[in-house]
């Protein structure tokens, strides 16, 4: 595609105008899945701004890099923030991967326009555009956990500011496995761009990144957390609300943070009291007045814990809820139970699959997650699913013994109010020995044994509750509740549990008196 300026924009003033108009343009050519392959979801100029303002500068001279450039809108950014009143810089030096063909033509006029801009005001930009993978070109970075930050000093970068693309990557691509220190499995690449950005920072250099939020819970980034926060120490946080509004123009269907960080090497070690800013909006329009706090970094990053997840309370009842939930002292595995996927994938067990429960006898409940909903299961239901599965299935191991469990969904629609949704499942519900349970359901049992109903309902009640679904929020933006994250929750006292579950029972829906009741067993002080 060949790249025209418009005669209205040849004489912008604002730089970072000129490069959100000229990634438009190529975007205007792309098709949908071109745009997904590739990542390309430019920063709109409002984040741009949000983002380059957290830049500190202070030096005369800055190295300042974007590793996924696009149209080189965050550099103008932060390259207007440092002109701006109060900024002493005099030299920036930029390099912009780009690894798009079509966006380099617009990249170099966007920098041209830049470095004329800037000399108005004094300010020498040199720049270079790197149209190598910045993964693989610095994936010696991410070789092993030793090399990771044994990084250069002298050429290392002052300010890392990325909007990368976000994709998961094949176990077998060069860069998942140049990166098997920092991920496992079919790691997302924003992830490695993370890691390598942080590696080519210089000693307090600052690092803002916009991602996924995906990177601060959850097992398959454990060894990514503790390696980056390892180095990098986060100083403000910015939680997007809603997971559409980020990107505004562009659909994206990710929760998004704006991460700011400083590198800090062994920060963790050292006894000092450090801080995070964490604030949150909607979307883009809440970005001029987030509501935000200072939080003891601590809070929000323990320095003890060996999952190292981040967590983002964003209102002063999350600060309430996970100091809370972090007293209890109690869990799943300590009270001998545990839980467990769903054993049916129905795509893979067609042939024991059935709509209806005739022949009597041969056939068992199949239950799926829109069977349950908060405190009740309703079996069976109008859906067109097959909601019975054959007893020979067994064989396969797909059923269960019909005992009392705690059925949870693993899925919450994308903007749904409550993320957990849990129901007791009673043997008595129905009248049979075996159970299939589908693979979008979690289910606790008691290992070896059975679950009273007072647990059964005291576990559900818990798991409804606004507490635990608050803790849920804080401590991770996926929509996917996983079995290894509720395994490591901490839990009450048992006696508790026990106690929640015999007052819970007599109450017929889940609401305002279900909280009532679970805070006056757990002791949440309203
Ligand atoms: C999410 S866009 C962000 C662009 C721009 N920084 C902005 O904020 O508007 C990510 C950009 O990274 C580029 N990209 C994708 N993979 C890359 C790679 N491995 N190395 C360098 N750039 C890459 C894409 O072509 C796309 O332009």
């Amino acid at each position: 595609m060949e790249f025209t300026e418009s005669s209205h924009f040849r004489s912008h003033d604002r730089p970072t105008y000129y490069a959100d108009w000229a990634g438009a343009q190529v975007v205007l050519h792309k098709s949908a899945d071109e745009r997904k392959a590739n990542g390309l979801y430019l920063t709109p100029v409002d984040v741009a701004e949000f983002m380059a303002a957290q830049v500190h500068g202070g030096k005369s001279e800055m190295r300042i890099l974007d590793p996924a450039a696009g149209s080189g809108t965050l550099l103008c950014a932060v390259v207007e923030r440092l002109a701006s009143a109060g900024n002493r810089l005099q030299n920036a030096e930029l390099t912009a991967y780009e690894t798009d063909p079509d966006l380099h033509e617009p990249l170099a006029a966007v920098i041209d326009n830049l470095k004329r801009w800037a000399s108005r005001r004094r300010i020498r930009v040199i720049a270079t555009v790197e149209k190598n993978d910045f993964v693989l070109t610095h994936a010696h970075l991410l070789g092993t956990t030793r090399h990771l930050f044994d990084s250069l000093t002298s050429s290392a970068f002052d300010v890392v500011i990325a909007n990368p693309p976000y994709f998961k990557i094949p176990k077998c691509d060069p860069r998942a496995q140049a990166a098997t220190s920092v991920v496992h499995g079919q790691p997302n690449i924003y992830a490695l761009f993370m890691a390598a950005g942080a590696a080519l920072l210089r000693e307090r250099g600052e690092f803002l990144f916009i991602v996924p939020r995906s990177f601060a819970s959850g097992p398959y980034f454990r060894l990514f957390r503790e390696t980056f926060f390892a180095r990098m120490r986060p100083t403000r946080i910015h939680v997007f609300g809603s997971r559409r509004e980020a990107f505004g123009r562009d659909e994206v269907l990710q929760e998004n943070i704006i991460f700011k960080a400083v590198r800090d090497d062994g920060w963790q070690s050292r006894d000092s009291r450090f801080k995070v800013y964490v604030s949150s909006s909607v979307g883009r329009a809440g970005l001029r007045t987030p509501a935000g706090r200072v939080l003891p970094l601590e809070q929000a990053l323990s320095k003890s814990a060996a999952d190292k997840v981040l967590r983002l309370p964003t209102l002063k009842e999350g600060e309430a809820a996970v100091s809370l939930v972090d007293s209890w002292t109690g869990s799943l595995h300590q009270y001998g139970m545990n839980i467990s996927t769903g054993p049916v994938v129905p795509f893979r067990a067609t042939q024991f699959l059935h709509k209806t429960d005739v022949p009597i006898g041969s056939r068992v409940p199949l239950i799926w997650m829109n069977h349950v909903h908060a405190m009740l299961i309703s079996f069976p239901n109008g859906t067109r699913k097959p909601q019975y599965i054959g007893r020979e299935a067994v064989k396969k191991s797909l059923l269960l013994p019909n005992r009392n469990y705690v059925l949870l969904r693993r899925f919450s629609p994308k903007e749904e109010v409550r993320r957990l949704v849990a129901a007791p499942w009673l043997k008595s519900l129905v009248c049979c020995s075996l159970l299939g349970i589908e693979n979008h359901l979690n289910y606790i049992y008691r290992t070896g044994g059975e679950l009273a109903e007072e647990e059964a309902f005291g576990l559900a009640a818990l798991f409804n509750a606004k507490i635990l679904d608050t803790y849920f929020r804080v401590s991770s933006g996926n929509t996917q509740v996983s079995a290894t994250e509720l395994r490591a929750m901490p839990l009450p006292p048992l006696d508790k549990i026990r106690l929640l579950g015999r007052r819970a029972k007599t109450v017929n829906c889940p609401g305002d008196a279900l909280e009532q009741i679970v805070g006056e067993t757990v002791g949440i002080v309203r």
